[in-house]
């Protein structure tokens, strides 16, 4: 068990297992399922009580039913939950399983294996979790099954927060325009021994998340439980309870019938619904214009939504800009701090670490990073330190002698050792995601024009070419302002270069990654790739030798002990250019109608408490997923399910804060509100 102020730890399951090896809450005195039969029991109060065999197979093509839990526990209910989707939906059909759970105490992964090696009927299933099962670091973590048709969000935070963090607004007018759940397993402990489970904001937050006809069941028939649903609008009956319980509470959702209170008090950041377009119905075909790695990784997140995707990429090959290195490492920066670029970081990095040890034939090798830290400083190691304690699985912090083992070459500075992470080929990646039957590549096809249809947008190419679809997703770097949609997107960009060795000139060759101010990995194609230059003024990308010299330089002042044969011959190197924003977070979501959302809040611009009573204005299905900067490897995978679920309507992957803080919108709102 761990507490701290950190904004990453969290306080984890402590299970006393007494003699009849059924996991018990040290915290809350009450056991996760009952001994006998918790399978039975779970099967009985949430899947038959929420109707879900029959709901499960009447499930259309191109929908999502969305399960959320109270209360992950040892995940039971969710492999429950998972078995019957698979009994009752076929592999071939075009719907997915969102399972949303959420979980303020997360069992450590060896008591969960211990739980479920209870239940030899969902073994395949039980393995399958344990194998994807994520760090236990606060906030939200995607994980994806059966090839992306069960998906499995964990909220580690408390029910309350976490839940509310998955509205996509909290204005008064819109709290209920998102709602996504069709079932809840409403399922924390007794709520003698465990208020939070059954309080009055998370009631609130469950109401606003319903859909209309949403089903609710829970094993307590506690008479507050049943008037606090009641009084949000769910229809409320007591049936009996499983084994030796006698009752046991379900029901049905209908706003109508009573409206969900007020919220108590809104944040001045929600009085403004700026980042939320008018909803519109899910595309059949979407265009992606750019094959680099957002622009693959979002046409792979669509595809396998079952949605028609044409890529449109203005070179001859795929991935021919700056995701054409021959090497990118899979790296983050930790700071211990709780900014929303420091949380996006952390959630990309664990989501692509996930994602890319997932893929079957990965084109490249998650042999661990080290990173360098500095240790004359001494009390920002500390922190770090402290921030990340006993994330050994993930995150180690290494004196120069365990990180010198490590990496099989001489280190001199202590280093934090990302053991999941490492470097793959970009070029290779981005042609396995689009190998997907629902994706169609056109290479040579420039966008020159967007023009919006009453139904969708024509995309017109400088080769003549024109396609329609019903919505967009620009993934196409800086090139994207030169669209008139565009044109007012602060977007930035920084020159790089890297330097290519034979490995045979090397004198050292690292097992794994080393990344300093540069980085330096094992081998790929017999060379040595050393990264890489930052530019901010020169958009160009000839090559140039001071910054081989540069790339070298900082190389060896980093890790002295390694030396190159031929220092005088001329090096082969990329240049290339990144493309980022002024607060350096990536720019993801609808793209804004710059004028009129300038208009719609201006108000903002006098008194930024002013209650504005209308959506963003935005073009719609435009979406926009750019500005990756220095780690587009890291950051794209996460900010491809962004897009690909808010074009579905579905839970989005990140808390609503993060979200809108990665809108497209903001820096317009900013203007605004700044007087800028
Ligand atoms: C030297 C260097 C080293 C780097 N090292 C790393 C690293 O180790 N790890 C890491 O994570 N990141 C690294 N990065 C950053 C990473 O390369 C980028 O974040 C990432 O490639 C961005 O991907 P993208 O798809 O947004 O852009 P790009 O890869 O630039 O893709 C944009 C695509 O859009 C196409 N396009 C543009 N306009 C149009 C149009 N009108 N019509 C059709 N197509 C169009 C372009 O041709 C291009 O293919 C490095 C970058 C540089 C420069
Ligand atoms: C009865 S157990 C859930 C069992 C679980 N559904 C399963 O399938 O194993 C209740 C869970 O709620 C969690 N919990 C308790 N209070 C919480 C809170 N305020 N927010 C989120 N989770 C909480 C507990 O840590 C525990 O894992």
């Amino acid at each position: 068990m761990h507490t701290s102020t950190s904004p990453y730890l969290l306080e984890t399951a402590s299970i006393d297992w007494g003699d009849d090896n059924v996991p018990r809450s040290s915290l809350y005195g009450d056991v996760y399922y009952c001994r006998e039969h918790g399978l039975a029991e779970t099967r009985y109060v949430f899947l038959e009580q929420n109707s879900l065999a029959e709901r499960f197979s009447a499930v259309a093509d191109h929908t999502t039913f969305t399960i959320a839990e109270t209360g992950f526990g040892t995940g039971l209910n969710f492999l429950a939950a998972w078995q019957l989707w698979r009994e009752q939906v076929k592999p071939s059909s075009l719907c997915r399983l969102h399972f949303v759970s959420v979980e303020k105490h997360p069992l450590f992964k060896a008591d969960l294996q211990r739980a479920l090696a209870q239940w030899p009927e969902l073994a395949e299933l039980s393995q399958t979790l344990e194998q994807a099962y994520p760090e236990l670091v606060a906030g939200q973590h995607r994980l994806e099954f059966d090839d992306g048709r069960v998906v499995l969000d964990l909220l580690f935070s408390d029910a309350e927060a976490g839940f509310a963090s998955l509205q996509r607004s909290r204005h008064p007018l819109y709290l209920r325009s998102h709602a996504a759940v069709d079932a809840w397993f409403l399922d924390g402990f007794a709520p003698g021994s465990n208020p939070g489970m059954w309080s009055d904001s998370l009631f609130n937050a469950i109401a606003a998340l319903s859909k209309t006809g949403s089903s609710f069941a829970t094993f307590t028939a506690a008479g507050f439980v049943k008037r606090a649903l009641q009084e949000r609008g769910f229809s409320v009956e007591k049936v009996p309870g499983f084994g030796r319980k006698r009752d046991m509470l379900r029901g049905r959702f209908s706003p109508t019938a009573r409206p969900a209170p007020t919220q108590k008090r809104l944040r001045v950041s929600e009085n403004a619904a700026w980042h939320l377009p008018e909803p519109m119905p899910r595309p059949a075909s979407v265009a992606v214009v750019g094959a680099g790695l957002a622009g693959c990784h979002t046409a792979a997140a669509l595809a396998k939504r079952g949605i028609r995707v044409t890529v449109l990429e203005q070179g001859h090959q795929v991935a021919g800009a700056a995701s054409g290195n021959p090497q990118a490492i899979l790296y983050t920066k930790l700071s211990h701090q709780a900014g929303q670029l420091n949380q996006f970081a952390l959630s990309s990095f664990l989501h692509a670490c996930r994602f890319y040890r997932a893929m079957p034939d990965l084109p490249g090798d998650l042999c661990g990073v080290l990173q360098l830290v500095d240790s004359t400083r001494q009390e920002q190691l500390d922190k770090l330190r402290s921030a990340f304690a006993r994330q050994d699985d993930w995150c180690q912090f290494v004196s120069s002698e365990e990180a010198s083992a490590i990496a099989g070459i001489d280190l001199a500075s202590p280093a934090v050792y990302f053991r999941q992470a490492g470097w793959l080929r970009p070029a290779a990646l981005c042609k396995q995601l689009l190998s997907h039957p629902n994706i169609s590549v056109l290479t040579g096809h420039a966008l020159h024009e967007l023009r919006q249809q009453a139904r969708g947008w024509q995309l017109q190419c400088e080769n003549g070419a024109s396609i329609t679809v019903d919505a967009v997703v620009l993934a196409n770097s800086h090139h994207a302002m030169g669209l008139p949609q565009c044109a007012h997107l602060p977007l930035k960009i920084i020159r790089g270069q890297l330097t290519l060795i034979p490995d045979s000139e090397v004198s050292a060759l690292p097992r794994s990654v080393v990344c300093h101010e540069g980085y330096i990995a094992p081998p790929v194609d017999n060379e040595i790739v050393i990264g890489a230059s930052y530019d901010t003024r020169s958009a160009d990308t000839a090559l140039r030798d001071e910054d081989n010299e540069a790339n070298l330089q900082k190389l060896q002042e980093a890790i002295p002990g390694i030396t190159f044969s031929a220092r005088n011959t001329p090096y082969k190197a990329r240049a290339s250019l990144r493309c980022t924003s002024p607060d350096y977070l990536p720019l993801i979501g609808p793209a804004p109608i710059a004028e009129q959302q300038l208009k719609t809040f201006a108000p903002l611009a006098k008194d930024a408490k002013t209650l504005v009573e209308q959506r963003g204005a935005y073009y719609p299905g435009l979406y926009l997923n750019l500005g990756h900067g220095s780690r587009g490897l890291t950051s794209t995978p996460l900010a491809a399910e962004i897009v690909a679920s808010q074009l579905c309507s579905e839970v989005p992957p990140l808390p609503r804060d993060l979200t809108r803080a990665l809108s497209p919108s903001r820096f317009l709102i900013r203007s605004l509100v700044r007087g800028r």
